[in-house]
């Protein structure tokens, strides 16, 4: 499973990175604002950061022709630009147009599998379910993403499932489960993944024995 950032902070990104775990990062507009930059400045930043792993910037129009123009912008800004285009009629029109020339889309605001399934029809590079805003309205959402791993193997669909919105690291493992091929995640989740309370008790136990025994063999 590929794991993704989910945030547009340049200093989160590359703590992560050090970890040696992060394939990629994920914007939207919230994302960028919350940084408070230039768009352009702050996606060219996390691109080149990225090297050539994808990194997901989002058009903000909402009609087919305005997105595939902003699109065509956003993927000349760097190679490893992906275009993030909303699952709306409009949207997947602009997709079947945008992957007939090659550039990648993942298309977001997914929240049932028949919205997935035409999103693959259309072409996407990468579907984005989100888990954490159906499950605020008290709606199962790990079955979405069980339902599309399910369509794209029947149907062999080249698309790639984006686990989005995801909230805690749960959202992750169930959905590896399925067979997910990517979770995009903020911060906060991708550390908290890394840590069980057993983990740091049997290590403290193991150095101690270890500062122990090299005691006893010091008074040798
Ligand atoms: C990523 O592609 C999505 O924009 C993001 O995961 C949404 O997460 P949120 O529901 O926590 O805002």
């Amino acid at each position: 499973m590929k794991f993704f950032m989910d945030t547009a902070n340049i200093e989160e990104i590359k703590r992560a990175d050090s970890w040696g775990v992060v394939d990629g990062v994920t914007t939207n507009p919230t994302l960028i604002a919350r940084e408070g930059r230039d768009f352009e400045a702050t996606v060219k930043e996390i691109c080149a950061l990225m090297g050539n792993r994808p990194v997901s910037a989002e058009v903000v129009s909402t009609e087919a022709d305005a997105m595939i123009a902003e699109a065509r912008k956003l993927a000349k800004w760097a190679d490893n630009v992906v275009v993030k285009i909303p699952m709306i009629k409009e949207g997947m029109k602009a997709v079947k147009v945008l992957s007939a020339e090659g550039i990648r889309t993942n298309v977001t605001l997914v929240f049932t599998a028949a919205q997935g399934l035409l999103a693959a029809k259309a072409g996407a590079t990468y579907c984005s379910p989100f888990l954490g805003r159906l499950e605020d309205m008290a709606t199962d959402a790990m079955g979405l993403v069980k339902q599309l791993a399910q369509i794209y193997s029947n149907y062999g669909y080249k698309t790639q499932i984006i686990v989005a919105s995801a909230r805690r690291p749960e959202h992750v493992v169930q959905t590896a489960c399925w067979g997910a091929h990517v979770a995009t995640v903020p911060f906060k989740v991708l550390d908290q993944m890394f840590g069980h309370p057993l983990t740091d008790r049997g290590l403290e136990a193991f150095l101690a024995d270890w500062n122990k025994l090299q005691e006893e063999l010091g008074k040798q």
